[in-house]
């Protein structure tokens, strides 16, 4: 497990490397989780416990799970299926893969919750029964697209239709801020000893002794698979684990921000520009792109939400966490943006050289 966020606890902290296939993701997480069964579980309670997270759900479901057959997939300890029964359902279904947390559920829950233990892979192909009206869930991480959202996408699905059912929730954004007030990121200015790029950075100076020898080369091969952060010896741009407060989004505005809506099929960026999911060949790789200008020495953030019809309810806003990461780029320059749909791997190109954020 790699934590991306220091000030708090984080419920979606799985990152994957860069490489590995959603399978394999899938694999890895279960013998994770049957690794550090407390740690889960405290885990599902700060879920529980995430009132404004909670309330969100709540006023979504209220609007439009009364009569309607609901499925939610990722029940954890069947929180959002307890919020739901309560509103009048026809029925709900809960899925959960990890046996540990579906044992407590399955004992626990209202009798008219019927909780399966199964993984579903992928919407489309899942043999549901009842056939759902409203798939509801949270398998959303702290870069959305690295819990497992992408069961939504329609991997292996020649055509995309528009499906029978209402994903909630179905609309997903990534938003992209830049500041040019390092006062936003106070404690950037340090370099602290023995925590991630910030040390790799100094293996240019010389201020990190290793107590073995640094073969550059070496660790570029091997970056993969120990931490994407090898990427990071680039004169135009530095990358820092921040501790951000979540007040740096009071005020500030995206410069770049797409959406993708699993109900409609479409990818919107800025607003504007439409592709439909028919149009997308899916793979492992498919990913939004978007570019920008920045000027020299600014810090480029991120910020994630998640809609229903018009109430986004953001990240940051919950006690879930956010992608702390802060990118600064060292001169005036275009810079491109990406955002991997399979496991939220987001990349940071300028001057033709990707890195991996
Ligand atoms: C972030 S937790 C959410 C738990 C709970 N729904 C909540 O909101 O508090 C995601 C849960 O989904 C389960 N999960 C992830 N992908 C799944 C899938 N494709 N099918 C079934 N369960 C899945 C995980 O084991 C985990 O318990």
């Amino acid at each position: 497990m790699v934590t991306t966020v220091k000030s708090k606890i984080n419920q979606h902290s799985m990152t994957y490397s860069s490489d590995t296939t959603v399978s394999h993701q899938r694999k890895w997480r279960n013998g994770h989780y049957n690794k550090f069964l407390q740690k889960n579980i405290e885990r599902y309670i700060l879920m529980h416990n995430d009132v404004s997270r909670n309330t969100w759900y709540l006023k979504s479901f209220a609007d439009c799970v009364k009569n309607k057959n609901c499925v939610e997939i990722g029940t954890g300890l069947g929180i959002l299926s307890s919020i739901a029964i309560g509103l009048d359902p026809k029925s709900i279904t809960a899925y959960e893969e990890y046996s540990e947390a579906y044992k407590i559920a399955s004992q626990c829950l209202n009798k008219k919750i019927n909780v399966i233990n199964d993984t579903v892979e992928n919407v489309y192909q899942y043999p549901f029964d009842p056939k759902p009206d409203i798939i509801f869930h949270d398998l959303i991480g702290d870069r959305i697209w690295n819990e497992d959202c992408n069961t939504f996408l329609p991997y292996g699905t020649d055509k995309w239709k528009k499906p029978t059912w209402y994903t909630l929730p179905g609309e997903f954004i990534t938003e992209i801020h830049v500041s040019k007030e390092k006062s936003k990121f106070p404690e950037i200015s340090t370099v602290v000893k023995g925590d991630g790029f910030d040390n790799i950075q100094s293996f240019d100076t010389g201020s990190y002794d290793l107590d073995v020898s640094v073969d550059i080369e070496w660790l570029q091969k091997i970056k993969k698979i120990v931490h994407p952060m090898f990427d990071f010896h680039d004169d135009n741009l530095r990358s820092y684990n921040s501790n951000f407060d979540n007040a740096v989004f009071n005020n500030s505005k995206p410069v770049g921000r797409f959406s993708l809506d699993v109900n409609k099929g479409k990818i919107t960026k800025n607003g504007t520009e439409v592709i439909n999911f028919s149009d997308i060949t899916w793979s492992e790789d498919t990913a939004i792109e978007l570019n920008f200008d920045v000027e020299k020495n600014s810090f480029i953030f991120f910020r994630f939400g998640i809609k229903y019809k018009s109430s986004i309810f953001y990240l940051d806003q919950g006690t879930w966490g956010v992608l702390e990461k802060v990118c600064k780029v060292k001169k005036d320059t275009n810079v491109k943006i990406d955002q991997k749909l399979s496991n939220g791997e987001i990349g940071i190109e300028i001057e033709g050289k990707r890195h991996i954020i």
